[in-house]
């Protein structure tokens, strides 16, 4: 039995939410790996929309057993405010539900780090979500973190003093005017840890490997995307987590070898919110209009997102880093009567023509040169079938697959469940 992985191919936000879903029916457990409250996951089913952070995608099936792996960074407040979230729907989370003891967590003073070092940058800020990622990956690798397991220990209060006190420092040293009251924000995150520690803590690898052993299947949902990896993103402006295929061994602790499937997953065009090259975004009334109809507001922030044509030289660097074996296409609908649509193949970079991504992406070094297809105008969201699909669609996939080597098993036409045809 192997883990099948499934992750983003873009700058996140690409629908890994609603896939993991509709996978959940073909897996026993479902693992997050990485990331933390800086994801938002949404879900449409039965008319209801739900939007995950932390819990994995796989929470609203029945039988599914749902893991949060140690790559994970967890904030307990914003975890338990999502317990309370599943409360109205009957899920048995106590049973469903286990965390690994080496996830790290995120403090009260990790979000006030966060804020603090976003402010002292001005306008070259990342554009975090301001959850407090980087300053607890910091911790982590910095080897000063507490983990999920340090919940159990007499001396945890202890701990989480020196470490707090320690960022209090840290935060004077930005000289950027934050205002906060410390003692309320401890007084929730205390709150929290306790409703968190009635949850099964586990040696998640343990389970996990243990699990394969007893031909248990396995689906590793990926956050955020490939190209806001913390090696191969578009750094800085990224997050502080291996996002792509090689962060599931780590962030679950299963080997290279027990990979299976690599779902790659990817809009129809291309979305980034927060700051950072986008070579193909739009700023003109194309990409209004892709906002538009797609809703293209985060969920996590609200924030508006940036649209702009697929790049296909992003996508196909984040198939070949990741080893993508099946594509799934998302938000195809949203692509409905645009007359024209533009695929960018090559970049003009440096008064050359490149195939590739090359170590610089911003706007001054960088002009897509796009291909153009011809589009459709048909309402894609009530049909069921591949061949239902209008003709001009089928060619646009079948372009992208030849120039990505790579099937597109899955067409997603709409945001519900039921709104996905299989290939
Ligand atoms: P994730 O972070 O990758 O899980 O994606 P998000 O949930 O942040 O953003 C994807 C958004 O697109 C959500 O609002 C989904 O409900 C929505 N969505 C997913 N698939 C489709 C689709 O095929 N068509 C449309 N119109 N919306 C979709
Ligand atoms: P999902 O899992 C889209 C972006 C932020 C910012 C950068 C760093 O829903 O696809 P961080 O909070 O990690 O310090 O932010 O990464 N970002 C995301 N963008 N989807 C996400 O997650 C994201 N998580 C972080 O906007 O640019
Ligand atoms: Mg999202």
């Amino acid at each position: 039995m192997a883990v099948d992985l499934l992750l983003g191919l873009q700058w996140g936000d690409e629908g890994k939410g609603k896939i993991v879903d509709v996978l959940t029916k073909n897996y026993n457990i479902i693992a997050r790996f990485q990331g933390g409250p800086n994801a938002g996951h949404t879900l449409e089913f039965d008319g209801i929309k739900h939007v995950l952070r932390t819990i994995p995608s796989g929470i609203f099936h029945k039988e599914s057993i749902n893991v949060i792996g140690n790559g994970v960074v967890i904030d307990p407040v914003v975890f338990v405010s999502e317990l309370e979230g599943l409360n109205k729907f009957d899920i048995d989370y106590k049973k469903k539900l286990i965390i690994s003891r080496k996830a790290h967590l995120i403090l009260p003073t990790h979000r006030l780090l966060d804020a603090a070092s976003e402010a002292s940058k001005g306008k070259a800020k990342i554009g975090s979500t301001l959850k407090g990622i980087g300053p607890t990956y910091m911790d982590k690798t910095g080897r000063n973190g507490l983990r999920v397991g340090d919940l159990e220990l007499e001396d945890f209060k202890e701990r989480y003093r020196a470490l707090a006190d320690k960022h209090e420092e840290m935060i004077s040293f930005y000289k950027v005017d934050i205002q906060y009251d410390l003692e309320e924000l401890e007084a929730e995150f205390f709150a929290a840890v306790k409703a968190l520690k009635e949850l099964t803590f586990i040696d998640s690898e343990e389970f996990l490997n243990k699990s394969l052993k007893e031909n248990k299947t396995i689906l590793a949902e990926g956050a955020q995307g490939s190209l806001l990896d913390i090696d191969f993103g578009t750094y800085p402006f990224v997050t502080s987590s291996n996002t792509t295929a090689a962060g599931a061994c780590t962030g679950l602790g299963v080997a290279p070898n027990k990979i299976g499937e690599v779902f790659g997953i990817f809009k129809a065009y291309t979305t980034r919110v927060g700051s950072g090259p986008f070579p193909t975004e739009l700023f003109d009334e194309v990409g209004e209009k892709m906002a538009k109809i797609g809703n293209e507001f985060g969920a996590v922030t609200g924030r508006p997102r940036r649209c702009g044509w697929l790049d296909l030289i992003a996508l196909k660097y984040a198939v070949q880093v990741n080893g993508v074996t099946q594509l799934m296409m998302m938000k195809s609908d949203v692509l409905s009567g645009f007359e024209t649509l533009k695929v960018c193949t090559a970049y003009k970079y440096k008064g050359e023509t490149i195939d590739h991504l090359p170590y610089n992406i911003e706007e001054e070094n960088v002009t897509p040169i796009y291909t153009e297809l011809k589009g459709w105008n048909a309402d894609l969201t009530k049909m069921t079938s591949a061949d239902q699909l209008p003709k001009e669609l089928t060619d646009y996939i079948e372009f992208l697959e030849k120039e990505l080597e790579v099937p597109i098993k899955i067409v997603s036409v709409g945001p519900d469940r039921t709104q996905t045809i299989h290939r």
